[in-house]
Order: C-alpha cells, then structure tokens, then sequence
C-alpha cells in the first residue's frame, strides 16, 4: 500500500468535502462574513439556521437561499438580548434540530470608532454584550447540544485587532482579545466532550461594519487560531 491516499483529481471540492447530515448554528447571516459561510455551509450540505434582529432581511435572504436549493431557516434574535438567545438556543434551534447541534458561529459583530477618553458607559456595554456577553452565553447554551451531536464545533469570528493595535476602537480590540483566550479556554475544557473550538481573526473585509472604518484600518494580515 502507498504511503499516502491518492486523490482523485478530476473531483471538486464540493465531491471530496460533505456536511451531508450535519446542523450549523451562524449568528448574523444576513450581511457580510456570516452571510458567506451560511452559504459555503449550505453549499456543502449542511441544514443552517441563522438569526438577525431585521425580519424583513432575513425573509429576503431565505427566499434567495430556497432559490439557491440550500436548506437554511431563520429567525429575529437580538443576540445582545438574554432572553432572545436563550429562545434561540433551547427553543428554536433545539426543536428544529432535534436536541443536536453540530456547528455553531459566533460571527455577529458591532463597533463604534472613537478615541478611548471619549467612549461612554453606553458604548462600552453595547460592544461588549453584542460581541463577547453574547458569544459567551451562546456557547454555554449550545454546549449540551453541541455535546449531543457527538461531533461538534464552535467557531469565533474574532478579528486581528484582538491581536495587535490599529491605534482605534479599544472596546471592539478587547472583546476579540477575549474571545481569542476563550477559544483557548474551551478547545481545552469541551475537547472531552467531543467539541472543538477554533476562532478566525480576519482583517479588512469589505462589509457594511468594515465600510464607516476602512480608512483607518492598516492591519494587512490574517491570522487563523487552530485547536
Ligand atoms: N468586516 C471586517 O472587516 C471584519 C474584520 C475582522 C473581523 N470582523 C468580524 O466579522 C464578524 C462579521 O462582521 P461583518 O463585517 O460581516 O458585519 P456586518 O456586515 O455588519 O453583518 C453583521 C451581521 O450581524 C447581524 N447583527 C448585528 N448585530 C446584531 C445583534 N445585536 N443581534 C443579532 N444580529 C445582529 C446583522 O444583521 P442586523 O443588523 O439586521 O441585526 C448582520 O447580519 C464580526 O464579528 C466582525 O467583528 C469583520
């Protein structure tokens, strides 16, 4: 026998690669970044739900993804919201995923640019509960469903400058530096329970979040944290 596996080179990557029978969980998958991987998800096999807080751009967006033949469903969640994510996770997602969840996105993102002595109470609790209080609580509810799928993942959207300083946005920087420590802390604390944790840290994209900020973002590269 070879030492390595021959690969077919006449297959795609949609023939080699499946996620025939898996479910994904993609938070924000109306615009931007979450709204591509619902896609390459969808693209690839998987049954995706995802959630926004505009009911009118979520219908448009499921009615585009029927076209597409993709199986994806939606709901309104304000993920800055307790209540609304514990819906999410224990009622909607749970019931139409059968208790199983194999996949879940941390992606939704906000921020607001201004030096630091001028950012407010407000500012500092909005950008916390939309990017880190929620992707926190997220992955605690999703943890038994994530457990019960026997092959689960958690991805974070973080973002490079929660690695380095682009000299703006302190509050948006900290959030994704913390949750570049919580990838750490649960790939190893859920690794028994079969569930992997990995975060994504792009750099400029263009998106409606990265438009009001895109002339003072000067970060070039991307860095991807593997558990
Ligand atoms: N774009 C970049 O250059 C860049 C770079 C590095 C990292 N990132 C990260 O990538 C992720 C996605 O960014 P993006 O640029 O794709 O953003 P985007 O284009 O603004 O899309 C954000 C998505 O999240 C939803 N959303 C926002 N706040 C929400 C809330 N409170 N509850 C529920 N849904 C909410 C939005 O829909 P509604 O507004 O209708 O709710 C939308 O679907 C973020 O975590 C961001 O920090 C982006």
């Amino acid at each position: 026998m070879g030492s390595h596996a021959e690969v077919d080179s006449s297959s795609t990557p949609e023939s080699r690669w499946s996620l025939e029978g898996t479910t994904a969980l993609v938070t924000g998958g109306t615009k931007g970044i979450g709204h591509a991987i619902v896609e390459e998800l969808a693209r690839f096999g998987a049954a995706v739900h995802t959630c926004s807080r505009n009911e009118a751009e979520l219908n448009k967006c499921m009615h585009e993804w029927e076209k597409k033949g993709f199986r994806v469903t939606g709901s309104v969640c304000d993920v800055t919201s307790p209540s609304d994510r514990q819906k999410l996770i224990t009622s909607t997602v749970s019931s139409l995923f059968d208790g199983k969840l194999n996949i879940l996105i941390n992606n939704v993102g906000t921020n607001k640019i201004k030096p630091t002595t001028e950012y407010k109470a407000e500012d500092f609790s909005l950008i916390m509960s939309t990017n880190f209080e929620s992707a926190y609580h997220l992955s605690q509810l999703s943890h038994p469903l994530l457990k019960a799928s026997s092959a689960g993942s958690i991805v974070f959207i973080s973002s490079t400058c929660g690695v380095v300083s682009i000299n703006v946005g302190s509050i948006y920087s900290a959030t994704k530096g913390a949750m570049n420590q919580l990838t750490k802390n649960l790939a190893c604390e859920w690794a028994k329970d079969n569930i992997r944790t990995n975060c994504v840290a792009p750099s400029f994209t263009t998106t409606s979040l990265a438009e009001p900020i895109s002339c003072s973002w000067h970060v070039a590269a991307c860095v991807v944290v593997f558990y």
